[in-house]
């Protein structure tokens, strides 16, 4: 029998019936009472269903929400910010060692968890599931989870089995991302280090603060974005359980990136080299307009700067050399002390605000029939997990390379695209069969190396094989897109 991976309670499942005159008055006296507009004609289940909804709903912080913006710092607030280099950008070599070093004791010590946000609604990939279970492999065809699985699975043989993988859902892709690794067995994992739990949901907004009704007995809501993860992990009992477990450390990551180098040892060593409270991967911007978020100081604070919120003068600014000044791209690739979630996620207003943005939200017309609106008649409200770098009293920006650590999968067939991750996956793969002196292959055959028995060039090449038909449980080919 499949066993389940663990669930972690969450604060989103009164299961108390709510008093509905109570419930409609509170409702009416916030200008909110539209939502029980078709009470009357509504079965007894559906009326059950939207008096929970809407009981669950925080109608004073409504107002504050209402009021939230997207903010565009200042120009003359933002500075560049001191990044650890790599060594072939002029970075320490001995000092990024050491902190290797340091990396693998504490994970050997079992201090490290793994943090996987997989809560978002995937809306630009337009795939029918949870993003996490897209088939990616570039020959296998293995899904996100399965592939960060397999790295898990050569951590935890490297270092130790205490690496518990702490997966972030929302009530959006929950069951079906459950369903998945039970279908999957957890990937070979131990369900009792698989822990799930879901984030918070926060309605969206028309243009004059109302709540919109997607169905005539559900209100529309959406998870309140990845920095919704910090306040989830308190409010789930997750960080109790870190804790329980000894683990000082959380590596964050995106569902979304199948290059990530999970619990990557010289990152997590400069972490806490640096006594880091949270630290951030960044990458080279490939030019001033990619759609990245930029780490710089704000007001002297880091602080990552949206793309969309980027002034013209910072987005081109250039340095005497004709380098880009603000070239340190985010790839929401976090490391966090369970301390400072704690402190981060007990005090969320104050230091993760929600920001909003503009979007075609589905609601339904005065007869309740659905209406998919062709411009934006709403606004989302999401928190950024990178607003809790403001509360940091020390930060660590590292430098990665974006060649075999970011592809992210956004969108089916542009931009950051499943096609281009697919390729950079086999050249990443390709590069590594070059490093261990393996004959490579033809050009135009993809490939894929299986990341539970060797999870870069080194491994690759400990493993002795001398040829690619030696070992096709390892290394798998087959005709297909390539660079
Ligand atoms: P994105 O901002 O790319 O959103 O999330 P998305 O939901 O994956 O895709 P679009 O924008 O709707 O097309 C980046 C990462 O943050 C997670 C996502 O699952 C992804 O790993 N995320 C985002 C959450 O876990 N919860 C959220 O509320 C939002």
């Amino acid at each position: 029998m499949v066993e389940k991976g663990v669930s972690l309670s969450h604060n989103q499942n009164p299961d108390v019936e709510p008093d509905i005159e109570t419930l409609r008055e509170r409702f009416e006296a916030c200008g909110q009472g539209h939502v029980f507009r078709f009470w009357d004609e509504l079965s007894e289940a559906a009326r059950k269903r939207l008096a929970r909804q809407a009981a669950r709903i925080d109608l004073e912080i409504l107002k504050s929400l209402h009021a939230a913006q997207a903010s565009t710092p200042a120009s003359d607030e933002i500075e560049p910010i001191a990044v650890v280099r790599l060594p072939e950008s002029g970075g320490d070599a001995d000092r990024l060692r050491r902190a290797g070093q340091r990396g693998e004791e504490l994970l050997s010590a079992g201090r490290i968890a793994l943090l996987v946000v997989a809560g978002g609604q995937g809306s630009r990939l337009g795939f029918d599931g949870p993003k996490g279970c897209y088939p990616i492999g570039p020959v296998s065809e293995r899904s996100l989870f399965a592939l960060q699985a397999q790295r898990i699975r050569r951590l935890r043989r490297r270092f130790s089995d205490a690496l518990p993988w702490y997966v972030m859902t929302s009530a959006t892709t929950d069951a079906a991302t459950r369903q998945f690794f039970a279908e999957n067995d957890h990937f070979g994992l131990p369900t009792h280090d698989v822990l799930f739990f879901q984030q918070a949901m926060v309605p969206s907004l028309d243009f004059e603060g109302r709540l919109i009704l997607e169905q005539p007995d559900r209100i529309f809501e959406n998870p309140n974005g990845h920095g919704g993860s910090l306040t989830a992990l308190l409010d789930s009992g997750a960080l109790d359980d870190m804790e329980r477990r000894g683990v000082e450390t959380i590596f964050y990551y995106q569902v979304d990136n199948p290059m990530i180098r999970l619990a990557d040892p010289t990152y997590l060593g400069l972490h806490a080299a640096e006594s880091a409270d949270m630290s951030c991967k960044v990458i080279r911007k490939l030019d001033p307009m990619e759609k990245m978020g930029v780490v710089a100081r704000i007001a002297g604070r880091p602080g990552v700067i949206e793309y969309t919120e980027l002034s013209d003068e910072i987005r081109h600014a250039r340095d005497t050399s004709g380098e880009m000044v603000y070239w340190a791209g985010s790839i929401a690739t976090h490391a966090f002390s369970v301390d400072f979630v704690r402190r981060v996620a007990g005090a969320a207003d104050e230091w993760l605000p929600y920001h909003a943005s503009a979007k075609k939200i589905p609601g339904v017309d005065d007869s309740g029939r659905p209406v998919v609106p062709r411009e934006p008649n709403g606004r989302k409200l999401e928190r950024f997990v990178f607003d809790a770098l403001t509360a940091a009293r020390q930060t660590c920006i590292v430098e990665a390379d974006r060649d075999i650590e970011y592809s992210p999968v956004k969108t089916p067939d542009v931009g950051e695209s499943v096609v281009k991750a697919r390729r950079n996956l086999s050249s990443l793969y390709r590069g590594w069969l070059a490093e261990a002196g393996l004959p490579l292959p033809p050009a135009g055959i993809a490939i894929e190396i299986d990341h539970s028995r060797a999870d870069d060039a080194s491994e690759l090449r400990a493993l002795g094989i001398k040829s690619i038909e030696e070992a096709p449980d390892i290394i798998r080919t087959a005709p297909g897109a390539e660079s």
